[in-house]
């Protein structure tokens, strides 16, 4: 399956990720991730990401895409893929209808998760990721069994640099003028399917399996 996750920062793209892929058995392509990796690793890459995600703002186009053409063409894409925070912006969409015409494939959906303004933040700066295993809680919705524990592996949890309100509020102003047209962009192309990603998370991911298994 080809699969898109689409929705605003915060929105549980991550969270579900995991569900999504162990059910379908697809690698998760998230692009976020691939930044916060060369930030880590201190590529150049990472560097020139940095600068811009410190800031809330979008890493130019040309960064990306690249990468994401060369991630799809690894050998782990046969079956599928699950793309989470790609594309971006319209010309991110175009370029990766390109490569997909190139590659002779084609997306199967587009999961937009929708969910409120005021709990984007919330549930953004009350995040807490293991530095081990990358699993994602909560403080209030999801919280781990023992505090700063990951539940999975027991490595410590830490809160994402760009997780703090000022740069969150940033990022969801970023996604309203840059991402969310990206709605229209797949909805035109009879790929999206809308999910209410106020609900929790368990319900959240149910809702996205009967939209996927229905459109089978
Ligand atoms: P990226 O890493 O993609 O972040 P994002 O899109 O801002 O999304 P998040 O990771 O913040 O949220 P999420 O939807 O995954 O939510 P999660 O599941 O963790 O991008 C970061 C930056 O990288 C960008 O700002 C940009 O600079 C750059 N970048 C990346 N891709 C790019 C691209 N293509 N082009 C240009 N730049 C790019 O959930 C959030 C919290 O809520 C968690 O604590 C979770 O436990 C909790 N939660 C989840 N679901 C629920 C629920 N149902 N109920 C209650 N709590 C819940
Ligand atoms: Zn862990």
């Amino acid at each position: 399956m080809r699969l898109i996750l689409l929705g605003p920062p915060g929105a549980g793209k991550g969270t579900q990720a995991s569900g999504i892929i162990n059910k379908y058995n697809i690698p998760h392509i998230s692009t976020g991730d691939i930044f916060r990796k060369n930030i880590k690793e201190g590529t150049d890459l990472g560097k020139q990401a940095k600068e811009y995600m410190d800031k809330g703002l979008l890493v130019p186009d040309e960064l990306v895409v690249g990468l994401v053409k060369n991630r799809l063409t690894e050998n782990d894409t046969e079956n599928g893929f699950l793309l989470d925070g790609f594309p971006r912006t319209v010309a991110q969409a175009e370029a990766l209808d390109t490569e997909l015409k190139n590659l002779g494939w084609s997306l199967d959906n587009v999961i937009n998760i929708k969910v409120s303004k005021d709990e984007l933040v919330e549930r953004a700066v009350g995040r807490r990721i293991c530095k081990d295993c990358g699993a994602t809680y909560h403080i209030k919705f999801n919280p781990p069994t023992i505090p700063g524990k990951c539940d999975v592996c027991g490595g410590e949890l830490y809160q994402r640099d760009d997780d703090n309100e000022e740069t969150v509020t940033k990022r969801i102003e970023v996604y309203e003028n840059q991402t969310s047209p990206l709605i229209e962009y797949y909805n035109k192309q009879s790929v999206l399917l809308n999910i209410d990603g106020a609900q929790n998370i368990d319900k959240v991911f149910d809702d996205i399996v009967d939209a996927l298994g229905s459109k089978k």
